[in-house]
């Protein structure tokens, strides 16, 4: 596991092994404001969002959320799964609160010092439960729907089993009607899947280095 550089001047972490980032080598923190903060958490309208991510990974996402959710006075509850969380010796040497602000640094520190597995209260505007789990037997039964879906796995070339119809229809599931799912890939087969998930996808033009990523809205409970 290596902290790289990205355009933009942010980290991000590449495994060797599989040979992927957690994010675009374009701009980890620029891709991530422009697929999952603009399109995702901005686009939809609800007051008090409640948002479901596929991967914590670093918390890069879940830090911008926490950042724009204070600056809009939404008061957000963060839902994210992780695996394989990353050890306090890789996080604490990620450079996004610094290049953000203070203040970011400090919700930083918070996301990833606090209990999994818990809903925990960061700050007025972000409340946030992580769950140590694999999201591929993870039940949603019984959970409070959500309004926006951060699908943030890796790729579906490097993890398939991450981007099937039994995960999108639990997911879907899981989404209130009207409630959106953004992701950066563009993949045909995964646009397909989620439309027969119950989902109106959309292609939008892609973050840096990509051409296209896919947005949908949660239509109707097909499955
Ligand atoms: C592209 S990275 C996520 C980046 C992250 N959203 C961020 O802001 O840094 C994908 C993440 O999915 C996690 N992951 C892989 N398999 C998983 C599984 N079966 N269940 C839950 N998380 C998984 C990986 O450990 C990794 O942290």
């Amino acid at each position: 596991m290596q902290i790289i550089n990205t355009s933009d001047g942010s980290h991000t972490i590449y495994l060797p092994e599989i040979e992927e980032q957690y994010h675009s080598v374009n701009g980890a923190i620029t891709e991530s404001n422009y697929v999952y903060i603009d399109r995702g958490f901005k686009y939809h309208p609800a007051k008090n969002p409640v948002i479901f991510e596929a991967g914590f990974g670093t918390g890069l996402n879940c830090l911008l959320t926490a950042v724009e959710a204070e600056k809009e006075k939404r008061k957000t509850l963060y839902f994210t799964i992780e695996k394989f969380p990353l050890s306090k010796t890789i996080t604490s040497q990620l450079n996004f609160g610094l290049l953000i602000s203070p203040k970011a640094q400090t919700l930083f520190n918070q996301i990833h010092d606090c209990i999994w597995n818990e809903v925990v209260t960061i700050s007025d505007y972000f409340s946030l439960k992580k769950i140590k789990a694999d999201l591929i037997d993870f039940s949603f039964e019984g959970h409070k729907k959500f309004d926006v879906i951060y699908f943030d796995a890796f790729g579906p070339d490097k993890q398939p089993d991450m981007w099937t119809p039994l995960i999108f229809n639990k997911i879907s599931k899981a989404t209130e009607i009207g409630g959106i799912l953004v992701t950066y890939s563009a993949k045909g087969e995964v646009r397909r899947q989620l439309t027969a998930s119950g989902f109106k996808m959309e292609r939008l033009p892609g973050p840096p280095g990509k051409n296209q990523m896919l947005r949908g809205i949660k239509k109707e409970a097909k499955i």
